[in-house]
């Protein structure tokens, strides 16, 4: 079982199986987080920026170590349906893709 807490949605824990993507486990516990091309790798709308625990992810998957070539995906950033949760972690939705309805602490 892995944790991922999410700071600014007042500190929100979910868990779930270890070895699942972010997106999915995210989703399996009903938090809302948006994945525009349905989570294929194809965007970076699913960007999560990880606080805590860069260990507890899988390795960058082809897509991430593209979109940071490109410099679309920050050194500290993951994409949600490719970053594999590995063990617990702590996580915060990026400004500009938070969600109108979703409530965020900051
Ligand atoms: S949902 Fe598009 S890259 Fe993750």
């Amino acid at each position: 079982m892995v944790k991922i807490v999410i700071e600014n949605m007042g500190q929100k824990e979910v868990t779930g199986k270890a070895g699942t993507s972010a997106l999915r486990l995210l989703h399996e516990n009903f938090v809302d987080w948006m994945h525009a091309c349905g989570g294929k790798g194809r965007c970076t709308t699913c960007k999560m920026i990880l606080v805590r625990g860069t260990d507890a992810l899988g390795l960058l998957t082809d897509a991430e170590k593209r979109y940071r070539q490109t410099g679309q995906l920050g050194a500290t950033e993951r994409l949600a349906c490719q970053a594999e949760i590995l063990g617990d972690c702590t996580i915060r939705t990026p400004e500009e893709y938070k969600l109108p309805h979703q409530a965020y602490t900051d």
